[in-house]
């Protein structure tokens, strides 16, 4: 058995943010924020919307795009590191309001890996037979964790979801191959302390802290590490590979680590300039959104891949069909 996407779907907040925007409350500059990031704007959710409201938005539509109804569905898995509240997870949240009333849920936490995460353990209920019509999301609203006086991260981040709808197949599509790891001693460099048991009072604060240029030597060494481990595992080659989708943190991440795999512009999809880095939202969108202009067709090989906090990576080969 396989893990087939057979429906995608991604919902954004509607309100835009501009550099220009940012520029006026904290000490930044459009030409610095393209520059070394190539973010142009973001969207923000408002105080009122939680992940869960932006994960059923996307969900729904994976579903409509799938054909199928909520009640097919045998697993929910929401990846997250912004839940509505500690429990319960905001995947029983999101069972709940899309009433898929046949579904376990659960919540994964692993950050900006989550989608890949998600992919790699979604794909492996399918394969060992334990369920046939998984729904997946990626969501987050890391604008709610941002210290709006540090220019350093509040520049960075997006609120967004995303969501794909697998199902059990016995062609060789979908899912063919993963790879994940964590390199949890490197965990201090990005961290949201407050809020969990260590900290219950938050006296550490709710804000993210990250050690930047730690993260970006991280990226680009762990992303080519878990594109080769893919290829590897499988015996294709750079060139075989149709199109390439990274979580969207940075395009100087991304674009050193195409250029140093080889991978043209052509093959690599980019959105960070319309959303920033929306966490595990980032790929399941950047998927939806390369289907829609017509980017992936029938056959192609796709790689996804995730970096994030934990610090955490991942990668999934996908056969598109
Ligand atoms: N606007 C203007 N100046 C800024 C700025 C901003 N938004 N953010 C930082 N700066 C300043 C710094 O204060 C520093 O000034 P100084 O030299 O006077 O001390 C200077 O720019 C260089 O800062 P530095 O941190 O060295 O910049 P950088 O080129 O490493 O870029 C990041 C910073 C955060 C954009 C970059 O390190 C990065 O993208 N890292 C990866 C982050 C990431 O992807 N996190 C999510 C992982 S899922």
């Amino acid at each position: 058995m396989k893990a087939r996407i057979i429906g995608t779907g991604s919902a954004l907040p509607p309100k835009v943010v501009t550099n220009d925007d940012l520029a006026k409350i904290v000490d930044t500059n459009d030409a610095w924020i393209r520059e070394r990031t190539g973010i142009q704007e973001r969207r923000v959710s408002d105080a009122a919307v939680a992940t869960s409201d932006l994960a059923a938005l996307a969900a729904e539509k994976a579903l409509k795009a799938s054909g199928l109804k909520p009640e097919e569905l045998e697993l929910i898995i929401v990846c997250t590191c912004s839940p509505d509240m500690l429990f319960p997870s905001t995947a029983c949240i999101l069972q709940g309001s899309l009433k898929a009333v046949n579904a376990a849920a659960f919540d994964l936490s692993a950050a900006c890996s989550g989608f890949n995460f998600g992919l790699t353990t979604a794909a492996s209920f399918i394969e060992s037979g334990k369920f046939k019509n998984i729904l997946l999301v990626g969501a987050d609203t890391l604008t709610k964790y941002l210290d709006w006086t540090d220019r350093s991260t509040c520049t960075l981040f997006g609120d967004g979801a995303g969501a794909v709808v697998l199902q059990a197949t016995d062609r060789e599509v979908g899912v063919l191959t993963s790879f994940m790891m964590a390199e949890g001693q490197l965990g201090p460099v990005l961290t949201m302390p407050g809020g969990g048991s260590r900290d219950p009072e938050e006296k550490n604060g709710r804000f993210i802290k990250m050690a930047g240029k730690e993260v970006f030597k991280f990226a680009v060494r762990v992303l080519e590490t878990s594109i080769k481990k893919i290829l590897e595992s499988t015996g294709k080659t750079v060139e075989e590979i149709d199109l390439f989708i990274p979580h969207q943190a940075n395009v100087r991440i991304i674009d050193h680590v195409s250029k140093k795999m080889g991978l043209p512009k052509e093959k690599v999809y980019v959105n960070l300039h319309k959303y920033g880095n929306t966490s595990a939202a980032s790929v399941p969108i950047a998927l939806d959104e390369a289907l829609a202009e017509g980017r992936i067709k029938s056959g192609d090989l796709l790689i996804l891949s995730g970096f994030g906090a934990g610090l955490t990576y991942g990668s999934n080969l996908v056969k598109w069909g």
